[in-house]
């Protein structure tokens, strides 16, 4: 058993149904008793102290403890690729991303490439992923091993396309099948492991393969992920494949493919049927705010996915994304929201930001009975930040005049730099042993 003693702030509900203020939790001198692996108490440090005098005491009153972050769309094979910056996404596609995906067909190179992508969440304090797996079973294995040798919260699929892509991406319908079977097979349900089915987009996908991605989405309890209206020329595209297909949602959904277990990544560019499908489903959307802009993909409608009430969570879309930080991803949405003006665009605080790193994706991922807060009966995963002492985040947190101030800022100012600890099922995996410095909030009475 671990007390852990920290400023601990999460969010407990959906602010963007309920009043921001009402959902943010945030406790200073708060204490997290842990036991295997699971909260089982939380309240004012000095109490729990009391009630636990001889158990350890992991002090984090330095920094501040937030829930790990849930990265709802991610790429394995593209950690090499990112910040290529210039282009628009089919270019990018064929210039950058899928050279580097088709090296992935050498196991060896797999496995390198998946110690770097795991380490990449892991430092930027994400406890849970939906990732995009590769073309190649054999690297998709390569990716479980590791996750689940690393303990973090992985659900990830092989990607299966047979068309429209360079000719060693592609795969058939039958061997796209026999190879999510045994990938399922070998790894759905193993530790922290899950699988997700993985069409690359539509685009790339026929009829058949669409088949196929419903087959093994029924053969268990396995969850669903895919590209949607990312790019004006992908979405033409997809019309002209697709042309008895009212548009590009139902290219998945007349297969059966669009349910609660589904995470569509981007949908930058809806139109109003397909938003109110999503919204009856309760399928969600990856919104990917980096990627968005690097690849001048457009402005996220974020306000009407509320209207039609689809769930929206934070996908960092490694590598056409800037990275991994969700702190990012999170100013980044706000950034386009504030761009799309007061008219279109859906202004959002410092709580929304949370919500979305972290309750918004363990929920995107059904994974919220487990993750997404610090509330008793969660699994510990968790993500302390801790600027370094003088530099610019560690001022401003200091002179924070409540929790969501001090939220504000870690999204505006905080980086991977800062990410100190991160736990997952309350097994360290990043950052040094915590030691107790005293705190150096100076205002820690504020934080309420
Ligand atoms: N659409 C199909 N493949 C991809 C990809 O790898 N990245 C992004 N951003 N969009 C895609
Ligand atoms: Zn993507």
């Amino acid at each position: 058993m671990t007390l852990y003693r920290a400023t601990v702030i999460d969010v407990v509900g959906d602010p963007f149904v309920e009043d921001p203020g009402s959902v943010l939790r945030a406790d200073a001198d708060s204490a997290l008793v842990v036991q295997d692996g699971v909260i089982v108490a939380r309240g004012a440090y000095g109490a729990l102290r009391a009630d636990h005098p001889d158990e350890a005491v992991a002090d984090l009153r330095a920094g501040v403890l937030l829930p790990g972050f849930v990265d709802t769309h991610v790429h394995f094979p593209q950690v090499r690729a990112i910040g290529a910056l210039g282009m628009p996404l089919l270019d990018w596609l064929d210039r950058c991303a899928l050279p580097e995906e088709a090296r992935l067909a050498d196991r060896g190179y797999a496995e390198l490439v998946a110690g770097e992508f795991l380490h990449g969440l892991v430092s930027a304090g994400t406890t849970s992923a939906l990732v995009f797996g590769s073309h190649f079973a054999t690297a998709v294995d390569a990716l479980f091993v590791a996750a689940a040798r690393s303990g973090l919260r992985i659900t990830a699929g092989q990607v299966l396309s047979d068309r429209a892509l360079p000719p060693g991406l592609l795969t058939t319908p039958e061997q796209g099948l026999a190879d999510g079977l045994a990938l399922i097979d070998r790894w759905h349900g193993r530790g922290n492991v899950r699988y997700a089915v993985t069409p690359r987009f539509s685009l790339s996908t026929s009829e058949q393969m669409l088949d196929v991605c419903a087959e093994l989405l029924g053969t268990e309890e396995v969850r669903f992920t895919s590209h949607i209206n990312e790019n004006g020329a992908e979405i033409d595209q997809v019309a002209a494949y697709f042309p008895a297909r009212r548009h590009y949602l139902d290219t998945y959904h007349h297969h059966g493919l669009v349910i609660d277990r589904s995470v569509l990544a981007h949908n930058v560019h809806p139109t109003e049927p397909e938003l109110e499908v999503m919204g009856q489903t309760g399928s969600w959307v990856a919104h990917c705010p980096t990627s968005n802009a690097a690849l001048g993909s457009g402005l996220f409608p974020f306000r009407r996915h509320l209207q039609h009430r689809v769930g929206v969570a934070l996908g960092s879309d490694v590598g056409a994304g800037t990275g991994f930080s969700l702190l990012k991803e999170g100013l980044q949405a706000y950034f386009t929201q504030q761009q799309l003006g007061a008219a279109e665009g859906l202004p959002l605080g410092p709580v929304h930001l949370l919500y979305l790193a972290t309750r918004a994706g363990a929920e995107a991922l059904g994974l919220d009975d487990r993750v997404g807060d610090l509330g008793v009966g969660r699994q510990f995963d968790a993500v302390w930040i801790n600027p370094p002492q003088g530099s610019t985040l560690d001022v401003v947190l200091r002179h924070a005049v409540d929790a969501g101030a001090a939220l504000a800022k870690l999204f505006a100012l905080g980086t991977t730099a800062d990410v100190a600890g991160v736990w997952v099922d309350d097994r360290q995996l990043y950052g040094t042993a915590v030691q107790p410095p005293p705190s150096r909030y100076s205002r820690p009475d504020k934080v309420a």
